[in-house]
């Protein structure tokens, strides 16, 4: 498996992403967007019902990336989307050991809370995932070490995600908590530990691919389009289908742009918060342009060591040349004279 933690792998630069969508119709903007083509034969064991879909995307650093899009696929029963944690779960182990990737991304659609300012259509990119329906309350277990952990915060999970106050600036998204439980509706009981949490989205698969990134130490970021207001008035269902196609459309956007920023960068360079150190002018396709061009640019005003480095041998280099050009033509001058 890959070598070092989750944390020192955030400075290894990202050339590989995976993302994970549960749903085809989340799914299809991105793959028809950047050409992505279906993996033939399927990478997974055989039976698995997820589909693999790749491509190459070129990136704001200047360089092309090896893109994996899996969808969870349908269910061979009641010819349904594979949705909930189960199934994003073994897709995010299966797409690890066949594609390596540097960036795991679980991307779809979410229920967003009005109260703390989510509309319909916003892209949140995640600080912390948890689960706020693994719930295994009151329960102690001494550890090996003789301390004790609690099993309910273990069921609760905290996956925190790196910081990227710099990448959602350039990308144009928000930033927040979200929540993932098996269950579309929102039980008292699921309201307020998601309240307690302070989660901005819930939806039903990030924090089970979180935790298998956490335990094969792969760095992860989720990244969820809102469709249906969970402190609304309307039912669930129903606000979910009308918006699921423009959020599918925003997501397709962000996501293109978040790639397209991360790619060829190391995730540690995008840290720090929104405010500074972006030239959003100059970001990576974040601009409002109605969702249709996402990721096909880019300069960025932060760059890496590297890029810093290479930048002041550039300037350094036409200044050397402009300073020896003009002391030659001065001779040639002076020589007629
Ligand atoms: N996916 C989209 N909307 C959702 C919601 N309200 N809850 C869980 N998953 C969702």
């Amino acid at each position: 498996m890959v070598e070092g933690s989750t944390a020192s792998r955030r400075y290894e630069k990202v050339q590989v992403i995976v993302i994970i969508v549960a749903m085809e119709q989340e799914a299809q903007p991105f793959i028809l967007k950047h050409s992505l083509k279906e993996n033939n034969p399927s990478p997974f064991e055989h039976g698995s019902p997820m589909i693999a879909y790749s491509g190459e995307i070129s990136a704001a650093a200047g360089q092309m990336i090896t893109v994996h899009l899996i969808w969870n696929g349908r269910c061979k029963i009641h010819n349904v989307n594979h949705v909930a944690t189960t199934a994003a779960g073994v897709s995010a182990y299966a797409s690890i050991a066949a594609f390596k990737p540097d960036l795991v991304i679980s991307a779809g659609t979410a229920g967003g809370f009005s109260e703390l300012g989510a509309k319909i259509g916003d892209v949140y990119l995640s600080t912390k995932c948890v689960f706020h329906g693994r719930r295994i309350p009151h329960s102690v277990q001494p550890s090996r070490d003789g301390c004790r952990s609690t099993l309910e915060e273990y069921g609760f999970g905290h996956f925190r995600s790196p910081p990227l106050g710099h990448l959602a600036a350039a990308a144009g998204v928000k930033q927040g908590v979200v929540s993932s439980s098996d269950s579309l509706d929102c039980s008292a009981m699921d309201l307020q530990l998601l309240r307690s949490e302070g989660a901005v989205v819930k939806e039903m698969e990030a924090a089970a691919v979180a935790w298998v990134c956490q335990q094969l130490s792969v760095p992860f970021i989720a990244l969820k389009s809102v469709t249906d207001i969970v402190d609304g008035d309307r039912r669930t269902e129903q606000e979910f289908y009308a918006n699921l196609e423009r959020a599918s459309e925003a997501l397709q956007w962000r996501l293109s742009t978040v790639v397209g920023c991360l790619g060829g960068t190391r995730l540690g360079e995008w840290a720090g918060d929104r405010a500074s150190g972006v030239d959003i002018s100059h970001n990576c396709g974040a601009e409002d342009s109605g969702g249709s061009s996402g990721g096909d640019v880019v300069s960025r005003k932060f760059v890496s060591d590297d890029g810093d480095i290479q930048q002041w041998l550039f300037s350094a280099a036409v200044v050397g040349l402009s300073v020896g050009l003009g002391i030659g033509l001065s001779l040639v001058y002076l020589g007629r004279r």
